[in-house]
């Protein structure tokens, strides 16, 4: 099998580090735009090999698309991360273009690769990909809700002083700021609601802390994250590749699931060989389904904004 992982920068080269780690994937390339970075990150990793016992082959590439040619999965990253104060959707003037061109070079050399996007803002870049590649839908996953769920179970355990492996928990809706919908109501330790063992003070805490996650660690570290980010999409990457069939959250192409149509959002779905496999339904109640409306009204806000680019 053969991935391409487009950027170099932190999350791109976290995410082919993982990939290579875990032997996902006997041939495995990472695409920058910028001179040497990903040859450079590329060598580097190939020296931990002995090391780390793997013997994924790793290769850098200067922006030569013909060097990815023929991948099973490309995980898009390229674009800019955001600065402490600013918010993904700010992001879309620059990265756009960007995740545009991506996409064209990906369809001429990887016409049959299914793509996972990363750059910011996702939602709306994962909207792009669909419209400017024409793939199936089934082929373009978002990976927004993967990572936001895990820092919602990593709340979670710090509140429950549990093993985050123990939580069951997911985001949907948009992979934003104020767009994320962790739900609580859903969540449960082994098989028990959380509920059970927080207060509602603390639930409102752990929700709130989650739909933040990203700009808190930007604030602190003043780039966006890259270790829950690589990690997440080298698992879609692990679950495409094994045919795992595990469910996480993804923005898709919705047609009427959730209420919502020619849009792309975090919603359940099993991932496995062919990409998001199947949507789940989650029967959300009466304010979960206002408040996934909403969060689609500034997704789509977000979409209209390629008409003028
Ligand atoms: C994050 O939330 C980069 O959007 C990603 O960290």
């Amino acid at each position: 099998m053969k991935v391409t992982v487009v950027g170099a920068g932190a999350v791109g080269a976290t995410c082919a580090d993982n990939i290579a780690r875990k032997e996902l994937c006997q041939e495995l390339v990472l695409l920058d735009i910028k001179e040497g970075i990903a040859e450079g990150k590329a060598q580097d990793m190939m020296q931990t090999a002995t090391l780390l016992g793997f013997d994924t082959k790793i290769s850098g590439s200067t922006n030569d698309y013909s060097k990815t040619a023929g991948s099973d999965v490309v995980v898009i990253t390229s674009g800019l991360p955001r600065k402490p104060g600013m918010t993904r959707e700010e992001l879309i003037g620059v990265n756009a273009g960007i995740v545009k061109g991506v996409c064209e070079n990906i369809l001429k050399h990887s016409p049959n690769a299914i793509i996972i996007v990363i750059s910011n803002p996702m939602d709306t870049m994962t909207y792009l990909a669909l419209q400017s590649t024409g793939l199936p839908k089934h082929r373009i996953i978002g990976m927004g809700g993967t990572l936001d769920s895990s820092r919602f179970k990593y709340q979670l355990s710090q509140h429950l002083g549990c093993s985050p492996s123990d939580l069951n928990a997911v985001v949907v809706g948009g992979h934003g700021d104020t767009t994320m919908i962790p739900l609580i109501r859903h969540a449960t330790w082994n098989s028990a609601p959380v509920s059970d063992f927080l207060s509602a003070e603390q639930q409102e805490k752990i929700v709130k802390d989650t739909m933040v996650g990203g700009a808190t660690l930007t604030a602190l570290i003043g780039t966006s994250a890259w270790y829950a980010p690589g990690a997440a999409g080298a698992a879609l990457v692990e679950a495409i590749l094994r045919d795992e069939k595990k469910l996480f959250t993804c923005c898709v192409s919705l047609d009427g699931e959730y209420g919502q149509k020619d849009i792309c959002l975090g919603v359940p779905v099993i991932i496995g060989k062919n990409g998001w496999e199947k949507i789940i339904d989650f029967k959300l109640n009466e304010s979960e389904q206002a408040a996934f409306d909403k969060c689609a009204a500034a997704v789509r806000s977000m979409n209209d904004v390629l008409k003028t680019l």
